[in-house]
């Protein structure tokens, strides 16, 4: 008996289900993803790229994963986003996630921190350690960090227009704990043109933020080799309310600006690019997710290796963070917020995730509780030691679902690129306002669907209760803000006050010429100049950025 051919079998299944929906018709005329991509009733080898466009994991084009072993040498990193109230306060929850083993720090600044002004300028009143730690100084950096050895443990802040001072401090916490800065391993986010389109926390024009990161590719290329020395966000521009397609495509597209802007200040695509690194969403629709970063690891080397010629294979290989989908965390019922991130922590790892945060299930209604931190590192735990999922790497690879959507997904992102390039790039979409108002377009969609209730939000608008449960809640200390504010003020008391004015008008100097400013950023640090000294000389010099939209 001869075998049927793929189409004749192909037929037969088509004319079986004709048959059935006459009797079972679909819950949807279209199912789609997030990003509005068609999910078709079945996919079969006709769907999806070959072998060769797919590449090998540890290989150009990096679609299956950046190395050729994955975690099946090392874990990806478990990284936690922690940071409140004072120094010492977020030190004892630092020193708690590592005893609870977690692999990596990372470090929430309070708002006044992120936009430059001291506990107590004006400006911060009612913020003071609200949103993350308060660092006014070296001296809170030296208390935050207490007892970390910073020679084997890496550190990522989440600091962008201040993110040179920030880096400063830390440099010098290194030099008094006697590691040199080359030995030093962390990340700044330094990414300004997020927190022009969907973040808020920027200070000074692009033309200055962008000196200012320039400056510190070149300096953590000379003497911070092993310094993530950006973190590419589009984190904060999916939870804006973009699509998973909208995420990768403005995310490279100012990964496309950063490059750019390094080069034309003079610097060679390899020396810098390897330490550049990204930062993504893992939000809902799994299988979206998991092809979304395949997409990017494509698009990405494809743009390093033919736009910019680079050369270096760790030039084209994008090496990124994820954090759960902090918008998607519902305040009902919070115990459905573990299950939600477990299925987005699942997604960044068979998307190949170097890093990862896991939310707690309380975090739409206040700064975790230890008790829900520790569940969200157990989350990570147990996918990395219970689940399998490290044993092969890209398990998912070879589906012709998800070859099918990072296909897809890679294309509409790269006709985005494309649009913004006509604009003149990043840069210049973001002073139109352009992907500003593609992201706005997108959360009032989405809204309706939920308002509509076509998009469930279990707990929310389907499966409510009558009665919410009330879970304990983290409560912040209301002293700690006077005790930061009393303490930045006796800070200023007990130092050489003039040396410390002396090296911020060696700083005011340098930024009204073109020197490097990260040299005198790092004497004003030493001196004990604050953040709020510091960014208002730069203040001073480059003026403060006025949104056009
Ligand atoms: N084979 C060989 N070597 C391996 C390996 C493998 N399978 N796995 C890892 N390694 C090596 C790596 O090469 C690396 O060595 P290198 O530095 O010399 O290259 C070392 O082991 C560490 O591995 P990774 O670099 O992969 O992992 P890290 O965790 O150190 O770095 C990163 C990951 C993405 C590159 C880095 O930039 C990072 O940690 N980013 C974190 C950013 C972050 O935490 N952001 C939080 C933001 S919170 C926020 O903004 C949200 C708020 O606003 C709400």
């Amino acid at each position: 008996m001869t075998k049927k051919s793929f189409d004749e079998l192909y037929r037969e299944w088509e004319e079986k289900t004709r048959q059935l929906l006459e009797q079972y018709p679909e819950q949807r005329e279209r199912f789609e993803t997030l990003s509005g991509i068609e999910v078709q009733r079945l996919y079969t080898p006709k769907d999806g790229t070959g072998m060769e466009e797919i590449g090998f994991p540890g290989g150009y084009p990096y679609t299956r994963g950046i190395r050729p072993t994955m975690y099946r040498s090392r874990n990806w990193t478990m990284r936690q986003y922690a940071g409140f109230g004072s120094a010492s306060e977020t030190n004892r929850r630092f020193r708690y996630l590592l005893d609870q083993g977690q692999t990596g720090l990372s470090v929430a600044f309070d708002l006044p921190t992120q936009i430059g002004y001291d506990s107590d300028d004006p400006m911060a009143a009612g913020e003071v350690g609200k949103v993350g730690v308060a660092i006014d100084s070296l001296e809170d950096m030296e208390r935050l960090l207490e007892g970390i050895p910073l020679d084997r443990v890496s550190t990522s802040m989440t600091i962008n227009a201040p993110a040179s001072v920030l880096l400063a401090m830390y440099l010098a916490v290194g030099e008094k704990q006697g590691v040199a800065s080359e030995k030093l391993t962390g990340t700044i986010q330094n990414d300004i043109l997020k927190e022009y389109i969907a973040r808020g926390t920027y200070i000074f024009p692009p033309k200055p933020s962008m000196r200012l990161i320039t400056d510190i590719f070149a300096y953590c290329a000379e003497r911070v080799p092993r310094w993530n020395t950006i973190s590419i966000s589009g984190y904060h521009i999916r939870e804006a309310g973009s699509t998973a397609v909208q995420e990768v495509a403005f995310t490279l597209a100012d990964g496309i600006a950063y490059v750019q802007a390094a080069l034309e200040a003079g610097l060679e695509v390899d020396r810098f690019a390897p330490r550049l690194s990204f930062f993504f969403n893992a939000h809902n629709h799994f299988f979206e997710e998991v092809a979304k970063f395949r997409a990017a690891r494509r698009l990405w080397a494809r743009i390093m290796k033919e736009r910019f010629g680079a050369k270096n294979p760790r030039s084209m290989q994008l090496r990124f963070h994820t954090q759960t989908g902090g918008s998607t965390l519902t305040a009902q019922q919070p115990d459905n917020n573990v299950v939600r991130v477990t299925l987005q922590a699942l997604s960044a790892v068979l998307g190949g995730t170097q890093s990862l945060h896991t939310n707690a299930r309380d975090e739409a209604l206040a700064l975790p509780t230890e008790d829900s931190a520790r569940l969200a590192l157990r989350t990570q735990q147990i996918l990395a030691h219970e689940s399998g999922v490290t044993q092969t790497v890209d398990p998912l690879g070879g589906s012709w679902f998800v070859e099918s959507l990072t296909d897809e997904i890679e294309r509409r992102a790269f006709s985005y690129i494309e649009r913004i390039d006509e604009m003149g790039g990043a840069v210049a979409a973001v002073e139109q306002g352009y992907m500003q108002r593609e992201i706005h377009r997108t959360a009032l969609e989405t809204q309706r669907k939920i308002e509509s209730g076509e998009e469930v939000v279990v707990g929310v608008n389907r499966f409510r209760l009558e009665k919410e449960p009330q879970p304990e809640l983290y409560k912040l200390d209301p002293h700690l803000a006077r005790e930061q504010v009393e303490r930045v003020q006796a800070l200023r008391g007990k130092r050489d006050g003039e040396e410390t004015a002396r090296r911020l008008a060696a700083l005011k100097r340098a930024a009204e010429g073109d020197d490097n400013l990260i040299p005198f950023i790092l004497d004003a640090v030493k001196a004990y100049a604050t953040v709020g000294e510091i960014c208002n000389t730069l203040r001073e010099v480059f003026g403060e950025y006025q949104p056009s939209v």
